[in-house]
């Protein structure tokens, strides 16, 4: 091949392989080593990330500095969140969240036990909530424990117009009480008063920074409330929404191997985790992306 030929090829070429789920949402990318990747490869894998919202990379092996190095490329990071059982973290890490059934010497090593994690999204009650999330699998247990995703952009875009026009305007409180395993967060007071309950404020419809699209911002369910509205109201209304999540037409599952990671957009999806037995061992360690502004 001549110099020309083999330079207008390179040019052409794709830096990275992205497979489409085929879902509302979510791509593979393959044959990347995350530790290894240039400034081009880089760019399109932040372009993809906007464009389908969850990228799976399989056959990883990250250590934990090479988890920290690869979700730093995007931005600062958040510590990982109270839980059940306090702010479980990789000695000396803050930065690496454990999610774990696992327990050592009778302590669990993380947080979410192996039951059901509902529908929700990283760390919405705060003011800042993390704009990504990245999970990576160490250990998996034979069955169960699949994490499934689905797009806020889908959902608001198919919510009936007249819908759209009684949440125009709209406020939602995100609650702090409870995390997705229905466990109450270590320090909190317990409550079940979304009216008072301890959380953030953010739009309930919200323009997504980097992509300009439009999407639902629900967060979860538990202790949620749509601020100035009679809770009746509140709750009629946020189950009428809610009624759409868990539609086949706007998720895509993911079943997990040992060395995937999946990094997700904390602000345009929710996801949720099946169970698994508890005999069985899983062990995913991840990191969360600092935000740069509040939903708006
Ligand atoms: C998370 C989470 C679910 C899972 O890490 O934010 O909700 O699949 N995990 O473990
Ligand atoms: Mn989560």
């Amino acid at each position: 091949m001549n110099v020309e030929s083999k330079i207008a090829r390179e040019t052409v070429a794709a830096p990275i392989d992205i497979v489409p789920t085929g879902a509302a949402l979510g791509a593979e990318v393959r044959d990347v080593d995350l530790k290894a990747i240039d400034a081009r490869q880089f760019a399109a894998v932040k372009h993809a990330w906007h464009r389908h919202q969850v990228l799976l990379f399989r056959g990883q092996a990250l250590g934990d500095q090479d988890l920290i190095a690869f979700s730093r490329r995007f931005g600062d990071l958040d510590f990982a969140p109270v839980q059940e059982t306090g702010r479980r973290f990789v000695e000396g890490l803050p930065e690496i969240y454990i999610v774990s059934n696992v327990k050592q010497n009778g302590e669990p090593i993380g947080s979410l036990g192996a039951g059901e994690a509902v529908w929700h999204t990283d760390m919405s009650y705060l003011e800042k909530p993390p704009m990504a999330s990245m999970l990576y699998a160490l250990e998996v247990p034979p069955a169960g424990g699949n994490t499934s995703f689905c797009s806020m952009y889908a959902i608001h875009d198919a919510l009936p117009s007249d819908l759209k026009r009684r949440i125009a305007g709209l406020k939602i409180k995100h609650d702090g009480t409870y995390n997705s395993g229905g466990f109450l967060r270590q320090g909190v007071t317990p409550s079940d008063d979304p009216r008072t309950s301890p959380g953030a404020v953010h739009p309930l419809v919200c323009t997504h920074p980097d992509t300009g699209r439009q999407m639902l911002y629900l967060g979860r369910r538990r202790n949620a409330y749509l601020v100035g509205l009679e809770l009746a109201c509140s709750e009629a209304l946020l189950d009428e929404l809610w009624r759409l999540v868990d539609r086949p037409e706007f998720k895509w599952e993911h079943v997990w191997r040992v060395g995937d990671l999946v990094m997700w957009d904390n602000r345009c999806t929710m996801h949720r985790r099946d169970p698994f037995d508890d005999a069985t061992r899983r062990v995913m360690h991840r990191t969360q992306i600092k935000g740069s502004a509040s939903p708006a």
